[in-house]
C-alpha cells in the first residue's frame, strides 16, 4: 500500500532538512520489514556493469552513505552517495532548503554538508553482498582552490576505489564557489587527466578499473556544451551525469521562496535538462553513456529522458514529492514499453 500520500502533509509541515533527517530514519528502521522489492525484468548493461534496473538515486539525499540499505529497498538499480569532500565541513547556515510545491521544485543551496571521506569509507565497508550498483559522487572542500581542486578528486578517487562500482565527480553543484569553473577548457582537461592516470595506477594496483562519471551543471550555452563534450569525448569518460541543479531561478521567481538562492531541482529543471541530454546525446552518438537527471516526477518523464538518448536515470525531487511509488511507477512503464535496445539485456 502506498501510505506516502497520507504521510506527505504532515512531512510538509515540517523544516525540509528535519523531514528529510526523520524520513531517511524511519526508513533505516523499517528497512528489515520493507518487502524486498519485486524484481522487475529491466537490466541495463552500462559501464561495464549490471544494473538491476536503469533507475537510480541521484547524489545529495544519502551523502554520507549511512542509509543505502533502506533506499535500496525502495527498489532503486542503483544508488549514488555523497557529494563527499576529503575533511567534513558543515555546509552553508539553515535555512538552506526550501520547497515550492506548486512548481513541484526545491531550491537547495546546502554547500556539501558532509561527514567527510573516512566516515563514508566506514559505512562502504560495512556493506557486504549488494544486489544493486552503488556510485561515490565526490566533490571538494569548500576552502580547497581551485588550482588544487584535483587533490581532493585524488583522494576521493583512491579512498572508494576498490568499495564503489562507479565514482561521479561532480564539477557542477552551484553552492561551491568555483566549483562549476572546472566544467571548462584546461581546468577541465587537467582534471581529467589526473585522474584518468591515477585510475590507471590503480587499476595495475586492485586488477580493477572503476568507471568514471562527469556530473555536469544544465547552465551552459551550445557553445560551452560543444566545448565540453569535445572533452569528455576526447579524454574517453566512461558516463555522463546530465544534470545537476539550475541557476535559472525564472520559471519560480513568482512563487513563494522564488528567489531564495540556491540550485533549483524538479519541475523547473525537467526541459532544460532534458535538452541537455538530447544535444549531448547527438554529439556522443553511442560513445560515451548519458545518466539522465532532473525533473523526473512521473512515468512519463523518464521516458522522455530515455526517448532523448539516456542509458540511466537518477531521481531525487520527484522523490520528495511523488514517494517511493515513482520508482514503481516508472519500472512498470518500462517494462510495458521497450526503452532503448541497445541499452537493454536480451534475455
Ligand atoms: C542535490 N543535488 C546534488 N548533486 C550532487 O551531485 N551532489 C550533491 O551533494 C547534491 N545535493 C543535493 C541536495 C539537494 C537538497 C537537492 C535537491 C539536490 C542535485 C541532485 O543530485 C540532482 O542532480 C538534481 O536535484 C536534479 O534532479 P531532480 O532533483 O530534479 O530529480
Amino acid at each position: 500500500m502506498d501510505l506516502y500520500p497520507l504521510i506527505r502533509p504532515l512531512l510538509f509541515r515540517l523544516d525540509p532538512e528535519t523531514a528529510h533527517r526523520l524520513t531517511l530514519s524511519a526508513l533505516d528502521a523499517a528497512a528489515k520489514f520493507i518487502p524486498r522489492p519485486r524484481r522487475l525484468s529491466c537490466p541495463t548493461e552500462v559501464l561495464g556493469l549490471r544494473f538491476p534496473n536503469p533507475v537510480g538515486l541521484a547524489a545529495g539525499l544519502d551523502k554520507n552513505g549511512d542509509h543505502i540499505l533502506g533506499l535500496a529497498r525502495l527498489g532503486f538499480g542503483f544508488i549514488e552517495v555523497g557529494t563527499v569532500t576529503p575533511r567534513p565541513q558543515p555546509g552553508n547556515p539553515r535555512p538552506r532548503l526550501f520547497r515550492l510545491p506548486q512548481a513541484q521544485a526545491l531550491i537547495n543551496r546546502m554547500g556539501f554538508n558532509n561527514l567527510g571521506l573516512s566516515h563514508l569509507v566506514e559505512n562502504l565497508k560495512r556493506l557486504r553482498a549488494r544486489d544493486f550498483i552503488l556510485g561515490v559522487n565526490l566533490g571538494k572542500n569548500r576552502d580547497t582552490p581551485n588550482t588544487k581542486a584535483v587533490n581532493d578528486y585524488l583522494l576521493g578517487l583512491e579512498s572508494v576505489y576498490e568499495l564503489a562500482d562507479y565514482v561521479a565527480i561532480n564539477l557542477s553543484s552551484p553552492n561551491t564557489p568555483g566549483l562549476r569553473e572546472l566544467q571548462h577548457g584546461k581546468l577541465l582537461e587537467e582534471l581529467l587527466t589526473e585522474l584518468l592516470e591515477a585510475r590507471e595506477r590503480l587499476a595495475v594496483k586492485t586488477g580493477k578499473s572503476l568507471p568514471l562519471a562527469v556530473k555536469i551543471a544544465p547552465d551552459l550555452s551550445l557553445e560551452q556544451l560543444a566545448a565540453q563534450a569535445e572533452i569528455l569525448l576526447r579524454y574517453r569518460v566512461d558516463a555522463v551525469i546530465a544534470t545537476n541543479t539550475t541557476l535559472d531561478h525564472s520559471r519560480i521567481a513568482h512563487l513563494p521562496y522564488g528567489q531564495e538562492e540556491g540550485g533549483v531541482s524538479g519541475g523547473p529543471l525537467k526541459a532544460q535538462s532534458t535538452a541537455m541530454v538530447r544535444q549531448l546525446a547527438e554529439r556522443f552518438a553511442g560513445r560515451i553513456p548519458i545518466i539522465a537527471c532532473g525533473g523526473i516526477l512521473c512515468a512519463e518523464d523518464a521516458l522522455a529522458k530515455f526517448a532523448a538518448g539516456a542509458s540511466l536515470i537518477q531521481l531525487y525531487t520527484g522523490l520528495i514529492y511523488r514517494g517511493p511509488k515513482l520508482i514503481e511507477e516508472i519500472l512498470t512503464r518500462l517494462e510495458e514499453r521497450s526503452y532503448p535496445s541497445r541499452s537493454r539485456i536480451s534475455r
